[in-house]
């Protein structure tokens, strides 16, 4: 079993509901922040991790991904026949980003089962999961700093955030304590999908990075339906917890929720100001409105 980590499964196979109707006929994975598709994002954060194999997990109309990824042989004759270079660097440069494998997740039955569809190409390795749809902007990749964690740990590792008050239902829970040497590990002892307010063990939410170890398999083929009647990812981690260790784990980084509208417009105007093409008009551009 090779003990580093190589291998990012992107679970993409959701419906996009909270995005209608953008999301009726494009993947919700194809919509742009700024000028790329969210899903590019993560599969750049994987790359500049060390990941050298990406697993998509895909469903029903979702080839635009599998396309955009491809070699695009009409634009790029075109572009080259134009003269078109810095365009023509920038669409092959997505082609051969990574190695990429697609795999079908045939029904929508929740986050763990989508993790489980990549078992075979997974293997018996530890792995990253990457929610394409969480965003995060950070120096060194956030995927990249939970690999450290794996490493000097040796134990699965969930990119983690404080939220504070009601909202922190929408999100997967940790319960457990902060590690005695290092304010960022948290060391899980239980967790629950989507509490009640009331209920929340703590206001350590799971974002969606993961460094799992391969076990996490044989548990998610015997989890049973969870919250909102989903095979849930957080009750596969949960059952691997009575075996081995998972740690929590506060990136340094900003997180968006990319796949809401509101976050994306946060995202939009925030990565919009980093760039710098345009971050100086656009600032101008914002401080000019009558807000
Ligand atoms: C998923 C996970 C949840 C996690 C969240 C992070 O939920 O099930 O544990 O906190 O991603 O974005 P979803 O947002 O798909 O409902």
């Amino acid at each position: 079993m090779s003990k580093r980590v190589r291998k990012a499964v992107f679970p993409a196979g959701g419906l996009g509901t909270r995005f209608l109707p953008a999301t009726k006929v494009i993947p919700k994975e194809m919509l742009a922040l700024v000028d790329k598709p969210i899903i590019q994002y993560g599969v750049e954060e994987a790359v500049a991790s060390g990941i050298e194999h990406i697993i998509i997990v895909t469903g029903r109309g979702k080839g635009a991904m599998e396309d955009h990824f491809d070699h695009s042989f009409e634009l790029d004759a075109t572009l080259e026949r134009r003269g078109k270079s810095e365009l023509l660097a920038v669409s092959r440069g997505v082609s051969s980003l990574a190695h990429i494998s697609y795999v079908r997740q045939k029904e929508p039955k929740g986050l763990g089962h989508a993790v489980l569809c990549a078992k075979e190409l997974v293997g018996d390795e530890p792995f990253a999961v990457i929610l394409p749809d969480d965003v995060i902007d950070a120096e060194v990749p956030c995927l990249k700093q939970m690999i450290d964690v794996f490493n000097q740990r040796g134990g699965s590792v969930l990119a983690t955030q404080t939220v504070e008050g009601p909202g922190i239902s929408a999100y997967g829970v940790l319960a457990g304590s902060q590690d005695a040497s290092d304010s960022r590990i948290y060391n899980c002892t239980g967790m629950v999908e989507k509490p009640r307010f009331e209920d929340a063990p703590s206001k350590q939410a799971i974002i969606g990075r993961y460094v799992l170890t391969p076990r996490i398999f044989a548990l998610l083929e015997q989890t049973t339906p969870g919250a909102g009647g989903e095979i849930q990812l957080t009750d596969g981690i949960k059952a691997l917890l009575k075996e081995e260790k998972v740690f929590g784990y506060t990136f340094e980084g900003k997180r968006f929720d990319a796949g809401d509208k509101f976050g994306m417009l946060q995202a939009m105007v925030e990565f919009a100001l980093k760039r710098p093409e345009f971050g100086d008009k656009f600032r101008a551009y914002l401080k000019s409105l009558p807000l």
